[in-house]
């Protein structure tokens, strides 16, 4: 893979959103917090994590519809953070989004038609009968009957209101969508459909996609790459067979072990995740996961300790490094805190290490460090 086959790279995103503070202090939600990650042109980067971890604001950022607090976007080898608001909308031709509700995302006054034409009247493409013969090729890409181009969004199903956004999305012919849980709103049926039409317009028209998705069963045989997301960061970013096959952050297992899995050679270990997520105005010190994580306990009731030349941290008790040598708890390692109004024990370095993202391949995508992740190195 080499540089230029690069179609999207996010460098150490922030967005942060002003919320009401004392007249002293200004609170920000810290929606985005330091996102690194690239695409390939051609492929999918799935982005999944819980509602709230940030998802939609890392693709509304990316297309320049929030303004990024810091960090940049190159999008074909330019910096979009640094645009104008004019070069911006020039450049929204060339990336778009499909929205997860298909019926709130279509004005219900206007026809298909006229939905399907907007993005063409924006970016002044042709004349009213090309406009014409446009829309009904593009209801033809999307598999319906260009004669639905006169009707309104209330007379489709679910799975053909997605059709209708997904058209409207190909309109200017970008070379960039972002999905936006596309087919969260749809039943399970359609939800393959929807998948893989997306899947084969990506074929046709050489697409690169960011989907974003709750849940990882979705996005399994669709993305080349998977990104998850806690509370604004990304926590592991890894190719889809080493991540699906061997999840080295415990977050990730934990989103694992919410979906059911038939074969029994792939079913993970139940991770049960105590409490709830953190408020994103006050994300947690250190790595934002230690409150919940079930590994800093593990290492409190002294299960697995983890010393490598250099690094240590606590295991998840995964097949060790060959220099692995478990280890007597050093002294300081761990920490009292307050947690949900009881004391608990977590490992100190989670609370302290400011997780730090570091190259993992030469195509310059990135992992978290964590003391349990850095294994995969
Ligand atoms: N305009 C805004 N002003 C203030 N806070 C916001 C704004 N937009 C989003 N947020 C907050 O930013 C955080 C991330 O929101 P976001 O919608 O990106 O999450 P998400 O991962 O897409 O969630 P979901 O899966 O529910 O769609 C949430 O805490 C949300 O409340
Ligand atoms: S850094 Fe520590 S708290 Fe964070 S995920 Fe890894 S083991 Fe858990
Ligand atoms: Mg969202």
């Amino acid at each position: 893979m080499n540089e230029s086959s690069t179609l999207l790279d996010v460098r150490d995103l922030k967005t942060y959103f002003p919320v009401r503070g004392s007249w002293f202090k200004k609170l920000h939600v810290h929606a985005v917090d330091g996102v690194s990650f690239s695409i390939t042109r051609g492929q999918t980067l799935a982005l999944v994590g819980e509602s709230g971890s940030g998802k939609t604001t890392v693709g509304r950022t990316i297309l320049g519809l929030i303004p990024a607090t810091a960090g940049r976007v190159d999008f074909q080898g330019q910096d979009t953070t640094a645009m104008s608001g004019g070069q911006i909308r020039r450049l929204r031709r060339h990336m778009t989004m499909i929205f997860q509700d298909p019926f709130g995302s279509l004005n219900p006054r206007m026809t298909v038609g006229s939905i399907i034409a907007e993005p063409l009247k924006v970016h002044h493409v042709g004349q009213r009968s090309e406009r014409r013969q446009r829309i009904d090729e593009l209801l033809r890409t999307v598999g319906l009957d260009p004669r639905y181009a006169g009707r309104y969004p209330h007379e489709f199903s679910g799975g053909q209101r997605q059709r209708i956004g997904i058209a409207r999305a190909l309109a200017s012919n970008p070379e960039f969508i972002v999905c936006d849980e596309p087919v969260s709103a749809l039943d399970v049926s359609i939800q393959s459909q929807i998948l893989n039409l997306l899947s084969d317009l990506q074929e046709r028209m050489n697409l690169t996609y960011l989907f974003i998705a709750h849940n990882l069963a979705v996005v399994e045989h669709f993305a080349q790459r998977v990104a998850v997301m806690y509370l604004g960061r990304l926590v592991e970013v890894a190719d889809r067979d080493e991540l699906y096959n061997d999840p080295r952050h415990p977050y990730t297992e934990a989103l694992f072990s919410a979906v059911p899995e038939p074969d029994p050679r792939r079913r993970h270990t139940r991770v049960q995740l105590e409490g709830e997520t953190p408020s994103p105005i006050f994300p947690p010190s250190g790595c934002p996961f230690h409150p919940r994580c079930p590994l800093t306990r593990q290492v409190a009731a002294g299960h697995t300790y983890l010393a490598t030349s250099g690094v240590s941290g606590c295991g998840n008790g995964k097949t060790p490094p060959v220099n692995f040598k478990p280890q007597p708890l050093p002294p300081g390692l761990l920490r009292e805190v307050g947690y949900q109004g009881r004391p608990s024990l977590v490992v100190a370095k989670c609370m302290d290490d400011v997780p730090v993202l570091e190259p993992l391949s030469s195509a310059g995508t990135t992992s978290s460090h964590c003391h349990a992740c850095h294994l995969r190195r």
